[in-house]
């Protein structure tokens, strides 16, 4: 079974075919990094543009790259929301009108769906487990049942995990996108020399608020006289990232344990989860429960079309299907 995967909710237009027996034929993106980075940011209008301009081409390459035709396919699956409305509505009705044309099924994708399934494509592992989902657009800690089958545990009340890293690296006028930038940078700094807070991190709540340690960096930055007070202010960031994620990890395991819900190992997924020092971290906080800790391979972390695809095979397989009317959704809960 042969599914094409359409994603175009933030700022990467992309198309992969990905088959049942977990084979990534293509997996093709256009980031439009170019595009947004003299704006410090993604400009939704601009997004939309250059989906539109890129999609047909990004397509075409996924089929071609794949060595396979309309015909070979058993579905077509777009990102229908969570995202960018400009950019979800161009993917989604780009999918709808090869599902259509070529008299295929359509499959709506839940971008924030196939970030949370998308290491069931890498590696083998059993329902139900344990989700860190951080990217740009979204921070939810949840229980993943099976296909749309979630318990959200927490979730963020003001700024995602990587938008926290974006607007740091702005402030301190690193670059675009921060994650990355940060994260090399922090290799080259003393994460002990400031001291910055842990939002959220004293109550029994498994929710996030990461605007209140952006605000403290911002405070931080206005004192650094150096380039060097620069560098240990973006380690000592990263660290303070990483001991929120561990607190509230720790604490969602715990309420499993307490719970008696046999989780068979933790997952962190979205743009973040390409970060090495927070997965390496995670891993071993993880080690002390005796549960394996899984991240996807970082061209699978950030936005791609093979999730998109592999969420539509998951749902090909359980013939959830969609019909050509579904409406794209700027916003799309999990639960
Ligand atoms: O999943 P993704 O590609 O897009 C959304 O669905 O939002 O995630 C992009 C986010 C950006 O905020 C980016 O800064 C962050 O992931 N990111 C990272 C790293 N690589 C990407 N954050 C921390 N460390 C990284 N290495
Ligand atoms: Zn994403």
């Amino acid at each position: 079974m042969l599914i094409l995967g359409i994603e175009s909710s933030c700022d990467e237009t992309a198309a992969a075919v990905v088959s049942d027996k977990k084979e990534i034929l293509s997996n093709v993106i256009y980031s439009q990094i170019v595009e947004h980075k003299s704006f410090g940011g993604v400009v939704p209008e601009i997004a939309a543009r250059a989906h539109l301009e890129k999609i047909d081409v990004v397509v075409r390459k996924a089929l071609s790259d794949a060595n396979v035709g309309l015909s070979d396919l058993e579905a077509i699956a777009g990102t229908c929301g969570p995202g960018l409305i400009g950019g979800v509505i161009v993917g989604a009705t780009f999918a709808k009108a090869l599902a259509m044309s070529s008299g295929l099924p359509f499959i709506a994708v839940n971008h924030i769906e196939a970030h949370a399934l998308c290491a069931r494509l890498t590696n083998d592992m059993a329902f139900p487990y344990l989700l860190m989902l951080a990217s740009g657009g979204h921070c939810q800690l949840c229980i993943v049942r099976g296909v749309d089958d979630f318990e959200v545990l927490g979730t963020t009340i003001d700024d995602s995990v990587g938008e926290a890293f974006d607007k740091v690296a702005k402030l301190l006028e690193l670059g675009y996108p921060g994650g990355p930038i940060i994260e090399k940078t922090a290799q080259l700094g003393d994460a002990s020399k400031f001291v910055l807070p842990h939002p959220m991190c004293v109550k029994n709540t498994m929710d996030f608020s990461f605007s209140g340690l952006k605000t403290a960096v911002k405070v931080a930055a206005e004192k650094c006289e150096t380039e060097r007070d620069k560098i240990d202010l973006c380690a000592c960031f990263q660290k303070t990232v990483i001991e929120v994620l561990r607190y509230k990890i720790t604490q969602a395991i715990k309420h499993c344990l307490k719970e008696k819900i046999k989780i068979s190992c933790v997952v962190m997924s979205g743009g973040v989860a390409a970060n090495q020092a927070i997965c390496k971290s995670l891993e071993s906080l993880c080690a002390e429960f005796y549960l394996p800790f899984i991240a996807p391979p970082i061209r699978l972390c950030t936005d791609n079309g093979a999730m998109i695809a592999w969420l539509g095979v998951e749902k090909c397989l359980s013939q959830k299907f969609d019909e050509l009317n579904f409406a794209p959704r700027p916003r799309w809960p999990l639960n």
